[in-house]
């Protein structure tokens, strides 16, 4: 085999990036076989509870979600894919989605008058949002059901638009799969609305299925917004990877092409990882390229460990960075120092030399920004996995 050619940099197999498909999706199989049931049982009219996925940055929930879109199509659903974003309602996001399974669902076959009131229900939706969004186009050609879902009041308005959906679909036989990204970023009230209609689909046992993902707080942010959350919602957790999952993710995309990592190459890749998806794709892409041959040695994973890390300053970690006040680098910082174990909100405020109270605002923007989030009641962690180390490069001294 001819070694050098055969590390060619255009046949690196990893995808280090926002929701790119790995080569590898190592250590989901029992998360994709969950969803997949919970989909077959809903596809079938039986109930079964939506799934919202949680987890750090990295640990491939976007890839998740675009595996169940992908399981959900395959089994007849119409499936709709969003991300929420801060700048951006729900409604606002979900209105062009729905309309478009809604003119799916009217151009099946026989006519069917359950589609045609969906619509007409989806159109007062839309001008109950009017008067908020004065810049708001939808484009459908039929009259409002005037009275329903346009009462300007999310909570009440939603529900009655997924019902309308739901009856729908149910009257096609079909079938939707409503697939939510980034849900921390909703607000209270549209979780809360969210949550509401998802409750009345359950209680008529309408073909409607959420599948959604966000980061760890979203779980408390479900169940404030309403109790019963619980108990409509799964909340898997997507981690880290196990060191055999770990290994595999990086092992079997390399000896796709014929080529092998040593043993004790593996383990330091998993030592340096700790077995994040993000960070084993970055690793493996720059062992790959860094290598002349297979297999590939140690010697070479601690090179790419060194430009990996320059590379996730330079883009990963630094554009979350950017984002920051300096007050809450500061409050990262200290984080930082304590460790990147979970830490007594009262310590951090004590070690900033502050009262609790006091740096309870910028503790509150860096959750509103996905950089920490609160593992239990006072406490605080870091969202994004090695974010402690990063800080300590960045800002090498912590300010007292
Ligand atoms: N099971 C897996 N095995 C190996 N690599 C994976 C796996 N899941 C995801 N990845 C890789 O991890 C990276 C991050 O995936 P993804 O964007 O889905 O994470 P995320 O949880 O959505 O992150 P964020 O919270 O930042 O949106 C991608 O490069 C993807 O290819
Ligand atoms: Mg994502």
């Amino acid at each position: 085999m001819d070694k050098l050619a055969s590390m060619d940099p255009l046949k690196n197999p990893f995808s280090p990036g926002a929701g790119s498909p790995p080569p590898e999706l190592a250590g989901r199989g029992p998360l994709l076989d969950q969803a997949r049931i919970t989909l077959g049982r809903i596809k079938s009219g039986r109930p079964e509870r939506s799934v919202l996925m949680v987890g750090l940055r990295g640990v491939g929930k976007t890839v998740l979600l675009n595996r169940i879109r992908e399981l959900a199509d395959e089994l007849g659903f119409s499936s709709i894919l969003i991300a929420a974003h801060e700048g951006k309602s729900l409604g606002e996001l979900l209105l062009p989605a729905l309309r478009q399974v809604l003119i799916q669902l009217d151009r099946m076959a026989q006519i069917s008058q359950k589609t045609k009131l969906g619509l007409r229900i989806l159109k007062s939706f839309f001008n109950g949002l009017k008067t908020k969004f004065h810049d708001l186009e939808i484009g459908i050609e039929v009259d409002p059901e005037t009275g329903i879902a346009d009462s300007g009041n999310l909570e009440s308005d939603l529900a009655q638009v997924f019902i309308a959906l739901g009856e729908a679909a149910s009257d096609r036989g079909h079938a939707i799969a409503l697939i939510i990204d980034e849900m921390q970023y909703l607000s209270e009230k549209e979780l809360s609305a969210l949550i509401m209609a998802m409750h009345q689909i359950s209680q008529r046992q309408l073909p409607v299925v959420l599948a959604g993902a966000g980061l760890p707080q979203l779980v408390a942010l479900a169940g404030r917004s309403k109790s019963y959350a619980e108990r409509l919602f799964q909340f898997p957790e997507v981690g880290a990877l196990d060191p055999i999952d770990a290994m595999l993710a990086v092992q079997e995309p390399v000896q796709e092409q014929g080529m092998q990592f040593s043993d004790n190459a593996l383990q330091e890749i998993v030592r340096q990882t700790k077995g994040y998806p993000y960070f084993l794709q970055e690793w493996g892409y720059q062992a790959w390229n860094i290598a002349s041959g297979s297999p590939i040695e140690i010697a070479v994973v601690k090179r790419a460990t060194q430009e990996s890390i320059r590379r996730l300053d330079a883009n990963f970690f630094r554009v979350r960075f950017d984002r920051l006040t300096p007050r809450e680098k500061e409050y990262l910082r200290a984080l930082a120092d304590m460790g990147d174990t979970t830490q007594r909100s009262g310590d951090i405020a004590e070690r900033l030399n502050v009262k609790v109270q006091s740096i309870a605002p910028v503790r509150n923007g860096l959750i509103k920004k996905g950089m920490i989030f609160s593992p239990a009641h006072g406490d605080t962690a870091f969202t994004v996995p090695l974010f402690s180390e990063f800080m300590k490069r960045i800002m090498p001294f912590e300010k007292k």
